[in-house]
């Protein structure tokens, strides 16, 4: 993982349903990281994405990013263009694999032959080469979530927010998801994953943060080789939780 910060959110705030969603001095998005994003349903996650993705306005927010810092509302179209915000249950038009894919190439201006070779490699990438000329609307869960995976990384964005990506999957699908977004971080691109299964999904993360009652709690930041030892270390000892279970403030 690189330190290097991708962007910056500074005092943001959100105010919704009669409260304060959401009231972060400050998050700090790191150049092909992964972050793990945790909170119960109706804590703010979804919300937080996508003010992160430039999609929803919150009440107030700095940008730091690509050099500048800029107030949202200014900074909001360079967010939609360089990250990328995934439902967790992707649309998908009623199309084949291949068009799914292919769509966001034609509205980004390239030829014909560049989409076809750019369309091979992705579904390589994702494994769904045997799909390709399947109607996208009939697969199955797991492979509608490699669909929009593929879908978003042909886009090259910098950051990639996954909501809830293995709410609905069975094991193969989440453990092949799981490697995907292992090869997107070692492509670079950022991941923002919100999930609640920490346990698998934590060696891939470089840093947990926690939403509750508005505030981002930091759970861990250490290398994820670190991390896995201690695990190890924990699971071998004792019947005790990871050390990621339990909460600090975060201090940031
Ligand atoms: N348009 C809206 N108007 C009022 N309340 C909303 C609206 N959108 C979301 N909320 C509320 O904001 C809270 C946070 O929602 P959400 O960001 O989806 O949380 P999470 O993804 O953590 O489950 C929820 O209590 C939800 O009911
Ligand atoms: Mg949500």
């Amino acid at each position: 993982m690189n330190a290097e910060p991708l962007m910056q959110f500074l005092n943001l705030q959100k105010y919704l349903g009669g409260r304060w969603l959401l009231d972060i001095p400050e998050l700090t998005i790191r150049r092909a990281g992964c972050m793990i994003l945790s909170g119960d349903n109706g804590a703010g996650k979804t919300t937080l994405l996508k003010i992160v993705a430039g999609l929803e306005p919150p009440d107030s927010a700095d940008v730091s990013y690509r050099g500048k810092l800029l107030p949202w509302r200014a900074a909001h179209r360079d967010l939609r263009r360089n990250v990328v915000y995934l439902h967790q249950t992707p649309y998908l038009f009623d199309r084949s694999v291949t068009a799914n894919i292919a769509y966001g190439l034609y509205h980004a201006g390239m030829t014909r032959a560049d989409v076809k070779a750019k369309v091979t490699q992705t579904l390589e990438w994702a494994g769904l080469g045997h799909l390709a000329k399947r109607n996208a609307r009939q697969l199955s869960g797991g492979e509608k979530q490699r669909v929009a995976l593929a879908r978003a990384r042909i886009l090259s964005p910098q950051l990639l927010l996954l909501d809830e990506p293995m709410a609905s999957m069975d094991y193969e699908s989440r453990e092949r998801t799981y490697f995907l977004i292992q090869r997107l971080k070692s492509e670079g691109i950022g991941v923002v994953i919100t999930s609640h299964e920490f346990q698998r999904i934590a060696s891939l993360a470089d840093e947990h943060v926690h939403l509750q009652g508005g505030k981002l709690y930091r759970n861990f930041d250490r290398p994820a080789s670190e991390l896995d030892i201690n695990r190890k270390l924990a699971l071998e000892n004792s019947d005790s939780e990871p050390p990621f279970a339990v909460s600090e403030p975060d201090i940031r």
